[in-house]
């Protein structure tokens, strides 16, 4: 996910368990290829045999509508060790969809299929290529439609996210429309959207009949709910506590690899804001800090939340950073 699931978060969320497989932030594709070093900007693990420090593939997520410029940069990712090539025609932004990227393609299925053919063609045949759709760009009648299109180009899998471009983010995903589109190909679907409690995740296998499951936001919301679908611990919404580490870790994870403090701030408040989306006990935590510029900012927001029981205690969010 753009802004926040960067190689510092996945390090974090494939350590705590139950994820099996990640994708890279989008790498945008115009009309030349991307070189390495963007690729590996976006990809770290590129350099540790495409999988995160716990072992976890990551798949490197591309994004245009150019097939051959996408296919010399999946090559060139492939060479570079990526684990599998992600292809990206769901992101519903103004800007992407404007200049022909992400979203927009779901109103061209054939061009899915070309885009998909060439990339497929460009890696080889082990590397996994798969496709990551909404359930259309207007009317989830189309679901069947783009799944068929990217089986055709040779997808592996593909990832639905069941709402329609013009959805974005309002209604409630439609897992049916997945199911849908599930039965209308003969490769695996995975399913996506909503799926931010062990319940919805249940209900969303019955009503998709999906062969895997992709969590976003839920992930942000409730990082251990990849252990919890796997029972390894009980469903509930995360300990303030265990966050709290999480982020502090997260921030020395960005500020030990140089990332600069604004930016890293930055990546905290979108994983709140995020997350409290879909798991409102974060809520207070994302208003303390919403507008923090800084880490010290960062520490009063949660000096403020906590109160004195909890600015008495010896760590406070920052503390491993700051030594
Ligand atoms: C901030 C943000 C960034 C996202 N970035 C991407 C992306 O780079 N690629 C992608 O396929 N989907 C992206 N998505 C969409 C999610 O992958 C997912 O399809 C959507 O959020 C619905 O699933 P969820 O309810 O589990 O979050 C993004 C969503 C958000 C909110």
């Amino acid at each position: 996910m753009d802004g926040v699931t960067d190689w510092a978060f996945r390090e974090l969320i494939t350590e705590l368990g139950g994820v099996s497989l990640c994708a890279s932030e989008f790498v945008r594709v115009t009309d030349r290829p991307v070189p390495a070093k963007v690729l590996r900007r976006h990809c770290p693990e590129l350099d540790r045999g495409g999988r995160t420090p716990a072992g976890v593939p990551v798949f490197l997520q591309l994004l245009g509508g150019e097939p051959e410029p996408m296919a010399r940069t999946a090559e060139l990712a492939a060479r570079m060790g990526a684990a599998g090539i992600d292809l990206n025609f769901g992101c519903p932004a103004k800007t992407v969809n404007r200049h022909d990227g992400g979203a927009s393609l779901l109103r061209e299925p054939a061009r899915i299929e070309r885009i998909t053919r060439a990339v497929r063609a460009a890696v080889p045949v082990e590397l996994a290529v798969t496709v990551k759709l909404r359930t259309g760009w207007q009317d989830s009648a189309d679901a069947p439609l783009v799944a068929r299109a990217a089986e055709a180009g040779g997808a592996a899998w593909l990832t639905m996210h069941g709402r329609t471009r013009m959805d974005q983010y309002g209604p409630p995903a439609d897992w049916g429309a997945i199911g849908r589109a599930r039965a209308a190909v003969a490769i695996p679907m995975v399913a996506n959207g909503d799926l931010n409690d062990h319940g919805a995740v249940e209900r969303c296998a019955r009503a998709s009949g999906a062969a895997g499951f992709m969590l976003g936001r839920g992930s942000m919301g409730r990082p251990h709910l990849f252990r919890a679908l796997r029972g390894l611990e009980p469903d509930g919404p995360p300990e303030l506590e265990r966050l709290l580490e999480l982020l502090r870790r997260y921030c020395d994870l960005m500020l030990g690899a140089g990332t600069p403090e604004r930016s890293a701030v930055n990546r905290v408040k979108q994983w709140l804001c995020y997350g409290s989306r879909v798991e409102p006990t974060l809520a207070p935590m994302f208003e303390a800090i919403k507008r923090a510029t800084t880490l010290r900012d960062v520490l009063r927001g949660e000096a403020r939340l906590e109160g004195p029981a909890r600015s008495a205690q010896p760590r406070t969010f920052f503390a491993a950073s700051r030594t």
